[in-house]
């Protein structure tokens, strides 16, 4: 299946297909020099796989996890590309989870000003949600996200043989977003989360999800309204994810706890059964002044209050402005 996200500037393809990683050189240019980014995480047959494709390839691996969201490895991927010699007709592909997409993607549209970047993601995660948008970053200062760029893809294959070499914490975790789309956007996604086995139905959940972030990136690709919708979750989470040395929790994980703050009473009795049968512990211990020092620094934090998205009933969301003695109130 091809789904077009239609976006005035620069449309693309996402291609999802049970095995597309094996026909990346008839979907993607690779006929050029094509920096391959991963990480040692993930099975290094994907990213073999993609070199073995590639007219010019040049296989870059970072260590795994949310520490190579920095500009130190930002800076190893640009060192890489130019002692390399690469050109503005040059591509870079990421074969990963969200770290490595949201690295490889930041370091493709800073090169040269930009240059051709594919994404093929490896993780529940990145294939419901952060391969495609366009949303690129790595952290500084301690703050998640906070230097980065609007760089779209040229293309992303999402193949979902892929995930099964997946641990299940990391797929419940990449779940965790997909239900997130689900409570905003989508009663009948929900319902299957409720009543059928969601490791079961990773296919159906993906496209779902990508029809769902595609749409809501069509209508607001920059984030000046209905893309707030997707930060669901995200306020608290990302607070409580920036206490990460503490706690250990996963990104989607934080998310998944940041929501149910963000609930109808109704909404929450539906939700707590989903996140039990996803694996999330039923509980989390953190010190709540923390997180709240966490979330004032984080970007969505502004002054004269906090944009939240709220779910009152499944299907429909509201974006409201709390001033921080009510978001302290709610973790
Ligand atoms: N750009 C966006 O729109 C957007 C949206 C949501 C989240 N994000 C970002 O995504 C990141 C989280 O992404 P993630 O959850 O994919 O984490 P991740 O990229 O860290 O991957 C999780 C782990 O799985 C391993 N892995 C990856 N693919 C594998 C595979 N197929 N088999 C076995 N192991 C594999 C990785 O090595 C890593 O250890 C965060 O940095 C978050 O900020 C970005």
């Amino acid at each position: 299946m091809i789904l077009h996200m239609n976006l005035p500037e620069r449309g693309y393809d996402i291609v999802v297909e049970e095995g597309c990683l094996k026909e990346a050189d008839s979907l993607l240019d690779l006929d050029r020099k094509v920096l391959i980014v991963t990480d040692d995480g993930v099975p290094s047959e994907y990213a073999a796989l993609l070199s073995a494709l590639s007219g010019e390839p040049l296989v870059v691996t970072v260590p795994s996890g949310e520490g190579s969201k920095s500009l130190r490895v930002w800076e190893q991927l640009l060192d890489a590309m130019l002692s390399h010699g690469f050109r503005r007709t040059d591509a870079a592909c990421a074969v990963g989870g969200g770290v490595v997409g949201d690295l490889t993607g930041f370091a493709a549209a800073s090169y040269m000003r930009g240059i051709d970047f594919y994404n093929l993601p490896t993780t529940v995660l990145s294939q419901v949600d952060s391969s495609i948008g366009g949303k690129t970053a790595v952290n500084f200062g301690g703050i998640k996200n906070i230097v980065g760029a609007f760089c779209q893809p040229a293309k992303v294959l999402v193949d979902p043989a892929l995930l099964r070499t997946l641990p299940r914490r990391q797929i419940a975790n990449g779940l965790f977003e997909a239900l997130k789309m689900a409570l905003l956007f989508d009663p009948a996604l929900f319902s299957l989360f409720e009543n059928e086995d969601p490791f079961s139905r990773l296919p159906e959940i993906i496209e779902a999800s990508l029809r769902i972030k595609k749409k809501v990136v069509e209508e607001d690709e920059k984030e000046s309204g209905l893309r707030k919708s997707l930060n669901f979750g995200h306020t608290i989470g990302h607070g409580i994810e920036s206490l990460q040395g503490e706690n250990g929790l996963l990104h989607g994980e934080c998310v998944a706890y940041g929501m149910l703050p963000m609930c109808s009473d109704e909404v929450r009795n539906r939700l707590l059964p989903v996140l039990r049968k996803l694996g999330l512990p039923d509980g989390v211990s953190y010190d709540r002044e923390k997180v709240f020092a966490a979330m004032l620094h984080d970007k969505k934090a502004a002054r004269g209050g906090v944009d939240c998205v709220f779910v009152r009933s499944v299907g429909s969301f509201s974006l409201e402005r709390l001033s921080e003695k009510e978001l302290f109130s709610l973790i």
